[in-house]
């Protein structure tokens, strides 16, 4: 016969068994969870999944995901799916997605100082750009953020940019006169334009296209990954190998977010970024030449390349934008340029 008090013992054998031996068996493999019970990274872009910037988002979240066995999932939202060129900032800084990545352009309404990046022939290689981001005045320009509640967490390159446009070939700067060239938000951008007589227009990349077809632009400056993942180039006669400006890519982060982040997962996500952006860089390399040898065989657009004498004369014309640059924010950022530099 059982006493009373056995029976309870017996009873709380049972449930230590039932209960205590699903706690062992708690799923490792966290996308068993729900989102609440994992980390999630929200990360909006506005380009095709088949670019460098596109590839390497997705490469990150894979890897984060493999190697959080899925704790932290990155979700990747291509294309302004989520949010437009327009909205992603905002979004980013209400905390509505925790990771973009703009192009440099397009932070310069939230820190003008950036767009020493747009000034047209700054920069001749990837590689003068890199040194530049990491010199002490590139890393005063990467602490800016932290101002704004936002952590930048690296640079992805994309490239150079070329200049297309539907009327005729564009050899010498005057013959930007009266084109109307779609642009990134950047006050730079627009008066390099204007002071070609050009006509300058922000347009959301995603619209692009479509403005192109209507004929409410002439023309377009990007790179050729960007050109061709869109296939600008349908609309356009005259493509111009001018490698003026440098687009690249700022890899923000919410900042209260990130700093509830555990640090081992702080760790993880900057690790992988590390290992990812060394790859990106490669790819955008890649793809932007590989870009250029399919236009070239395709024979579906005239193309022209500025050779270096060209280039420095198109340089001169561009002189009044750095002394504007100049005074409107400091000799340091322009001073530190690599063709100011010895
Ligand atoms: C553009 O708007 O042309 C680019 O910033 C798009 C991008 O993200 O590369």
């Amino acid at each position: 016969m059982y006493t009373r008090s056995s029976l309870k013992l017996i009873g709380f054998i049972l449930v230590f068994m039932l209960f205590g031996c699903q706690s062992t068996q708690y799923p490792k493999d966290y996308e068993q969870l729900g989102e609440d019970e994992r980390i999630v990274i929200r990360f909006s872009h506005v380009v095709g999944e088949d670019t460098p910037k596109g590839l390497a988002a997705r490469k990150f979240a894979q890897l984060v995901k493999d190697r959080s066995n899925g704790y932290v999932e990155v979700q990747v939202f291509p294309n302004g799916f989520l949010y437009k060129d327009g909205e992603e900032m905002e979004a980013l800084l209400q905390g509505d997605v925790q990771m973009i990545a703009p192009a440099t352009s397009k932070v310069t309404e939230l820190i003008p100082e950036w767009s020493v990046i747009d000034l047209p022939f700054a920069f001749n290689s990837y590689e003068e750009v890199h040194k530049y981001i990491a010199s002490p005045v590139g890393k005063g320009l990467s602490s800016k953020f932290d101002n704004h509640g936002l952590l930048m967490l690296g640079m992805w390159d994309n490239g150079f940019k070329q200049i297309s446009n539907r009327d005729h070939p564009i050899l010498k700067p005057a013959d930007l006169h009266n084109l109307k060239i779609r642009i990134m938000p950047s006050e730079i951008l627009e008066k390099q334009f204007i002071s070609l007589g050009a006509i300058p227009q922000k347009i959301d990349f995603n619209t692009v296209f479509t403005h192109l077809e209507k004929s409410d632009i002439d023309g377009q400056e990007n790179t050729l990954s960007n050109i061709t993942s869109k296939n600008l180039h349908y609309h356009q006669n005259y493509l111009t190998i001018s490698d003026h400006g440098y687009l690249g890519y700022l890899l923000l982060m919410n900042k209260e977010f990130w700093d509830k982040l555990p640090q081992s997962i702080q760790i993880l996500i900057k690790d992988t970024l590390k290992e990812v952006s060394e790859w990106e860089m490669e790819q955008a390399k890649k793809t932007n030449g590989e870009k250029l040898a399919e236009l070239e065989d395709c024979q579906c657009i005239d193309i022209y390349r500025l050779s270096d004498e060209e280039k420095q004369a198109w340089e001169k014309d561009f002189k009044p934008i750095y002394d504007y640059f100049t005074v409107k924010y400091g000799e340091k950022y322009i001073k530190a340029l690599p063709k100011y530099k010895e």
